[in-house]
């Protein structure tokens, strides 16, 4: 077998968004030698499109707000499933990464007495998300990007990661190749951390784009670790919808944040008329109330817009379905009439340009068109709460890939915050760990000849199916029968057109070489779409409630019994298990905090 590229590290992170590169500098920071593996350009990743803020109780607008606050908020946002440690430590620890942030050199807006400013975003209690106008993931990526490159850490972009190698139950490094040239590359590295975001790209519609195929998810899976909460997948309430071209594409929950109100065809607020009983007490149930809230957060209730993401893309499906919907299928999100075009161009520069260049609209002017778009898993691999180690020895997991730090439910602001808290913490950990080991691994020929000959099978198959046509009626499956209404029925039809599509990608063929070949890309990124797409629809089939980002209509009860327990996919052989485990038990003294 040919000589084929090979590294050595004593860390290695696989994904270059937020988690990845926090992660990498924590590692750097404790003395490994780290290097970073992207798929992408470094610096393109979903993490630009946290717009809004990253969630942190600096208490800066808002002197009530503290940790315990902010964690009772994540907690109820994510219908009490989320890992207890989890939410804990990323309330008590996201006000010193923010800080730590601007000392990097992030240029956070202003409060007029000098402080880093914080807006309001649904569910958190007081404005609570620290912001650089609507690019705050932008800034964060960029600020990180610049600290990763000044410290010298290796990048390999545009190289993708198809397999993690293990020896004896151990991680040993991974395999990939390199886009442009197609050749091989192997990883040698005692611990690897897993920041590859999430898996919008197997439904339809989606703010990711076409990174984010669930390569860490699937590779955690095929190594031998566990997903934890699969059936909860975010759609965010305000996509545009209009035109084609750009249906997806997220609208910040900054403009709710901000003031904007949402509207159906009749001209009515609607949310009013889609208050869960589980947020009565906190929500304001009338307009002068809801208005009233942006003044003064102590005597007032919370707007209905700004419920957990899951209640506002529930009601807006609902009214789409009821025919109260805007012209092309979403509804109408209005700050034009509520705040002033100054106001709007100050704080929601991104989105004025959006619309303009993108929809011809222009909000100071008109309302927006709007609708649900897949934005988020919560679901991802099962971790230890404190050091990010999966049950895989020396694979890590942080950001999107990781489960349980969200439950049901992630509140908006919360990602930004929970993949700089955990991804110092996996940084941290993989490298105390690599030290411990001491020796980094050795990988054979004979396994990187098995992960050679896996990756070129597509070249081996004359006439078969075409890559893209199989992600498309992937992607139909999901968004038709997965989505954010399910039932069991539809559900078994999708398990049962997602075995066929399994088996059309063993027969997926590609045409030419390896040289810059996206058909070859996609046939390797399918594997993974489908492995986790099938963990979603099993966990969802098992799950028989309503809770969060998982709604039944054959179970639209929230069900106490589902509420004490974790749904964890693993893999046998080629099928996907599913084992029901208990939640950890919470404290009594962060009980407390909920009574
Ligand atoms: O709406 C937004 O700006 C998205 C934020 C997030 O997903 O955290």
């Amino acid at each position: 077998m040919a000589e084929i590229e090979r590294h050595s590290f004593d860390v290695l992170v696989v994904g270059a968004g937020g988690a990845g590169l926090r992660a990498a500098i924590a590692a750097h920071d404790a003395g490994a030698k780290v290097g970073i593996v992207c798929k992408s350009l470094l610096g393109k990743a979903h993490t630009v499109m946290a717009e809004g803020g990253i969630a942190a109780a600096m208490a800066n607008v808002w002197k009530e707000d503290n940790w315990q606050v902010h964690f009772r908020d994540t907690m109820r946002g994510g219908k009490m499933l989320n890992h207890w440690r989890m939410a804990q430590l990323h309330a008590q620890e996201a006000p010193d990464r923010v800080r730590e942030l601007e000392e990097w050199g992030a240029l956070f807006d202003r409060t007029p007495d000098g402080l880093i400013s914080q807006r309001d975003f649904g569910g958190h209690r007081y404005a609570r998300l620290a912001h650089v106008g609507d690019r705050t993931g932008l800034e964060l990526i960029r600020t990180l990007q610049q600290r990763a490159v000044a410290l010298g850490i290796e990048v390999f972009m545009e190289c993708t990661v198809t397999k993690l190698l293990t020896s004896d139950g151990r991680i040993s490094g991974a395999f990939g190749y390199w886009r442009e040239s197609g050749r091989f590359v192997a990883f040698e590295a005692p611990s690897v951390v897993l920041a590859t975001g999430g898996i919008g790209k197997s439904y339809k519609v989606t703010s990711n784009s076409w990174e984010y195929t669930g390569d860490g998810h699937a590779l955690a899976l095929e190594a031998g670790a566990s997903l934890v909460n699969m059936e909860f997948v975010q759609f965010h309430p305000t996509g545009m919808v209009w035109p084609p071209s750009v249906k997806g594409i997220l609208v910040t929950e900054s403009v709710r944040g901000d003031g904007g109100v949402l509207r159906n065809s009749e001209g009515r607020r609607f949310m009013f008329d889609y208050i869960p009983e589980f947020f009565k007490a906190e929500t304001a149930d009338s307009e002068e109330e809801a208005d009233r809230w942006y003044e003064d957060k102590t005597n007032n209730r919370r707007p209905p817009e700004l419920l957990p993401r899951d209640e506002v893309a529930r009601a807006i499906n609902a009214e789409v379905k009821a025919g109260r919907g805007s012209p092309h299928g979403g509804v109408f999100l209005d700050i034009a009439s509520r705040r002033t075009p100054e106001y709007i161009r100050r704080r929601l520069p991104s989105m004025y340009h959006q619309f303009k260049e993108l929809a011809d609209v222009d909000i100071t002017a008109e309302p927006m068109e709007v609708g649900p778009t897949c934005h988020y898993v919560m679901g991802g691999v099962a971790v230890d709460p404190d050091t990010g180690e999966s049950a895989v020895q020396g694979l890590y997991a942080a950001g999107e890939v990781a489960g349980g730090m969200h439950g049901a439910n992630r509140l908006g602001g919360n990602s930004l915050s929970d993949l700089l808290v955990f991804g110092r913490r996996t940084g941290l950990n993989a490298a105390y760990a690599a030290a411990r080991r001491g020796q980094r691994p050795e990988i054979t020929d004979e396994e990187i000849r098995t992960a050679s000959e896996h990756a070129v099978a597509p070249f081996g198959i004359e006439g078969g199916e075409n890559p893209y046509t199989v992600q498309h009626d992937l992607q139909e499956v999901m968004h038709n029968l997965v989505g954010i209404i399910r039932t069991a029925d539809e559900m078994e039809r999708a398990l049962s057109d997602l075995a066929g599509l399994r088996e059309r990608i063993t027969r997926l063929s590609v045409e030419g070489h390896r040289q810059y070949n996206p058909g070859w890309h996609l046939a390797l990124d399918l594997r993974n779409m489908l492995r986790v797409s099938e963990c979603i629809a099993r966990a969802a089939l098992e799950r028989t409630e309503s809770r969060g980002g998982h709604t039944r209509n054959d179970y639209p009860a929230t069900d106490d019994a589902w509420g004490r327990l974790n749904l964890h996919c693993r893999l046998d052989g080629e099928s996907v298990d599913i084992a029901r485990e208990p939640l950890p038990q919470m404290p009594d003294d962060l009980r407390e905090l909920f009574n």
